[in-house]
C-alpha cells in the first residue's frame, strides 16, 4: 500500500510512517517544519517540503497514493486564542486543500487526526456520540476540518476515518516549542537545570498517552477494511494525574533535585478535567494502555538528552498580546 502522511516530520506522523515502513508499505509525506524536525522523517520515506495549503503542489505530491493520513496541523490549543490566524490557516485551509488534492489524486481513504478538544464542555468521559462543542480556535478548526472531510467524502465517494488522540507523549515531540507539549517542556527545562512553570494551581487533571500505545490504532485505521466512517477516541481512559504530579514524575525521570515550580496565572479556556472513553477503541481497534507513564516520560528524557537540551524558540508570533496573554509567551520566559 502507498500511504501519504501529512506532517511526516511531526511527532505522530513520523512514528506512523516508521511503523508503516516496518510493515512493508510504501510511505511518502510532506511537512513545512513549523512544528516538527526534519530528522524525524524516516530515511526510506519520500519527503516533500510542501505546505498542505498549496493545492497544486499537494496534487503532485499525492500522485499514486492510496491512503492519506492527515496528521499535519498547528497543534496549539492554548495558544490558539492568541494566534488564531496561524492555527486556523494550518488546520482548516491546510485540511481542505489536502482533502481536495486527495480527491483529485484518486486516493481511496483519508484518515484525519482530530482532537479531544472537539468535545469542549461535554460531561466526562467523552464518548464519540456526543455533539461537538469546540471552545477555542484550535478546537473549532479541528471540528471544521472534520465537517469538511465528511462533506467532501460523502459527495466524492471517499472513505474516511477520524482518530481522536489526546495528550500523546514520547520521543520526537518538539521540545523547544514554548507553546505546547507540557511534558517535553518540563523535561527540557529541568535538563537545563531550570524550574518548570505551572499555569494556575496545577491541579488540572490530564491523562497522557505514550506514543507506542497509539500508533497501532492509527495503523489499523489506515489499513484495515470495515472502518469507513469510524470516529474513535484513541487514548487512555485510566491513569489520570495532575500537572503538579506530572512535574514530580518528570523531575524523577530527569534526576532533578529541589523541584519548586514557578507559578504563573492560569490560561484562558484551559480545561480543568478532560477525559475520553476508550471503550470503542478497545472494541474496534484492540486498544489498551500498555506503556506506563513513567516509561513514556523516560523516553522523552532519553531523547532530549541524546539531542541535547535546547533554548526555547518563539518560532511564530503571538498575534494578540493583551493582559490575558500568558507572561510565559508575552515576555518569552521560557
Ligand atoms: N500529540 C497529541 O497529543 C495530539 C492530541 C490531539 C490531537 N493531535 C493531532 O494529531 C496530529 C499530529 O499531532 P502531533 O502531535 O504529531 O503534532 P506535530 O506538531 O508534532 O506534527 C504536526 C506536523 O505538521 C506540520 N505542519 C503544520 N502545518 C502544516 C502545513 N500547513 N503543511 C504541512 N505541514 C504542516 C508541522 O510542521 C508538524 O511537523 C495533529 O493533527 C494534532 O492536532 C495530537
Amino acid at each position: 500500500m502507498h500511504v501519504f502522511v501529512t506532517g511526516i516530520a511531526g511527532f505522530l506522523g513520523s512514528h506512523l510512517a516508521d511503523r508503516l515502513l516496518a510493515l512493508g508499505h510504501h510511505v511518502s509525506g510532506n511537512d513545512t517544519l513549523i512544528g516538527g524536525y526534519r530528522d524525524n522523517v524516516p530515511a526510506e520515506a519520500r519527503f516533500f517540503e510542501v505546505d498542505c495549503c498549496d493545492l497544486p503542489a499537494m496534487r503532485r505530491a499525492l500522485a499514486g497514493a492510496e491512503v492519506v493520513v492527515h496528521a499535519a496541523a498547528a497543534a496549539y490549543e492554548g495558544l490558539s486564542v492568541f494566534s488564531p490566524t496561524v492555527v486556523t490557516r494550518n488546520n482548516v485551509q491546510a485540511s481542505v486543500a489536502t482533502f481536495t488534492a486527495a480527491i483529485n489524486a484518486g486516493v481511496r481513504r483519508v484518515v484525519y487526526c482530530s482532537s479531544m478538544s472537539r468535545y469542549g464542555d461535554n460531561p466526562v468521559p467523552f464518548t464519540e456520540d456526543m455533539p461537538t462543542r469546540p471552545k477555542d480556535p484550535y478546537a473549532i478548526s479541528k471540528v471544521a476540518a472534520e465537517e469538511l472531510l465528511r462533506n467532501l467524502a460523502a459527495v466524492h465517494g471517499l472513505e474516511h476515518t477520524i482518530a481522536i488522540p489526546h495528550n500523546i507523549i514520547g520521543r520526537r515531540q518538539k521540545y523547544d516549542d514554548p507553546f505546547r507539549n507540557v511534558a517535553s517542556i518540563f523535561a527540557n527545562l529541568m535538563l537545563q537545570g531550570r524550574q518548570p512553570y505551572i499555569y494556575g494551581d496545577g491541579e488540572q487533571m490530564r491523562c497522557f498517552s505514550p506514543i507506542d500505545d497509539v500508533v497501532d490504532c492509527l495503523v489499523k485505521l489506515t489499513l484495515d477494511e470495515g472502518v469507513d466512517g469510524l470516529v474513535v477516541n484513541v487514548g487512555p481512559d485510566e491513569g489520570f494525574i495532575t500537572i503538579n504530579h506530572l512535574a514530580e514524575l518528570v523531575a524523577a525521570a530527569v534526576g532533578f533535585e529541589g523541584l519548586d515550580p514557578i507559578r504563573v496565572p492560569g490560561r484562558p479556556c484551559e480545561v480543568k478535567h478532560a477525559t475520553c472513553s476508550a471503550a470503542l477503541a478497545r472494541e474496534r481497534l484492540g486498544y489498551a494502555p500498555r506503556v506506563p507513564l513513567e516509561e513514556g516520560l523516560a523516553d522523552i528524557v532519553r531523547y532530549i538528552r541524546a539531542r541535547g537540551p535546547k533554548p526555547f524558540e518563539y518560532h511564530f508570533p503571538v498575534e494578540i498580546v493583551s493582559e490575558r496573554t500568558p507572561t510565559t509567551w508575552k515576555d518569552e520566559l521560557f
